[in-house]
């Protein structure tokens, strides 16, 4: 085995952890998942994730995901937690939970586009390689040739009047009760707008419905090609940890 890492992913339902193993990119025992508690607030996440890392009995530095942007540890947005989030210094409130240890906090998105493109979907792409994750809101990860663009807000970009996460996050489908094709128009559309801004060379898409992705991928209408995840819910624990080992190397780091 080698080099270890811990990652965390703070979801809307769920905050899961995991010790990855490095080189591959795989957790290396299965992954502890606790209910986001109500509300999600910045102490009581931060109190969940200490006990996630407690019982993994991990002792090292810490990577934990945000659905929000994030800068120098900073969460700026809160579109789909709780508010209070907003200017809280999440990377030294969760530092104090973990006993005062190297915590490194970033969006979520962007975790699992750096897990894809180490270990997964993006793995032999050497161009612009953007990744969205489709769940309750759309979350984006723009990466070149292995450099991160933090904290890219693409769900929120309107398309046709609307924001692109309010017509073609998964949510979106279960909500309206869209069809599969449905939904894939949505999705298209908005896929066109990124594309013709971004001219990316893959899409790669995440999130929960990313698994069923032979209902809607084949369906898609734009012209970039777009694949499924690869490591589906792994990605943001997996890509957490990396950044918690790396901090300079990815970017991440202030
Ligand atoms: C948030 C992003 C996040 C995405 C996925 C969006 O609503 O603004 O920061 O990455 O949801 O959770």
């Amino acid at each position: 085995m080698g080099a270890l890492g811990f990652g965390v992913d703070v979801g809307g339902s769920g905050i899961k952890g995991a010790i990855v193993d490095l080189d591959t990119g795989e957790l290396v025992e299965d992954r502890i998942k606790i209910e986001t508690p109500r509300p999600a607030t910045p102490d009581a996440v931060a109190a969940t994730v200490a006990e996630i890392v407690a019982r993994a009995q991990w002792d090292g530095p810490v990577g934990v995901t945000l659905p929000a942007v994030v800068t120098a540890g900073v969460a700026r947005t809160a579109a789909n937690i709780d508010p209070s989030w907003i200017g809280t210094d999440a990377r030294s409130i969760l530092s104090t939970a973990l006993g005062g240890r190297d915590v490194t906090v970033l969006n979520d998105a962007d975790a699992a586009g750096l897990a894809e493109y180490r270990y997964g979907a993006g793995r032999d792409v050497n161009g612009l390689v953007v990744l969205l994750t489709f769940g309750t809101g759309i979350g984006s990860a723009v990466i070149h040739r292995g450099v991160l663009l933090p904290n890219t807000e693409f769900g929120h970009m309107e398309v046709d009047g609307k924001e692109a996460e309010h017509r073609a996050a998964s949510s979106v489908k279960d909500t309206e009760g869209l069809s599969y094709k449905e939904w894939a128009a949505e999705v298209s559309r908005v896929l066109c707008r990124f594309e013709d801004l971004l001219w990316p060379d893959l899409f790669i898409a995440g999130g929960g419905i990313s698994r069923k992705h032979e209902k809607w991928i084949p369906r898609l209408e734009n012209r970039t090609p777009v694949v499924p995840a690869a490591l589906l819910n792994t990605a943001g624990i997996v890509g957490a940890a990396l950044v918690a080992a790396n901090p300079q190397e990815t970017g991440i780091a202030p």
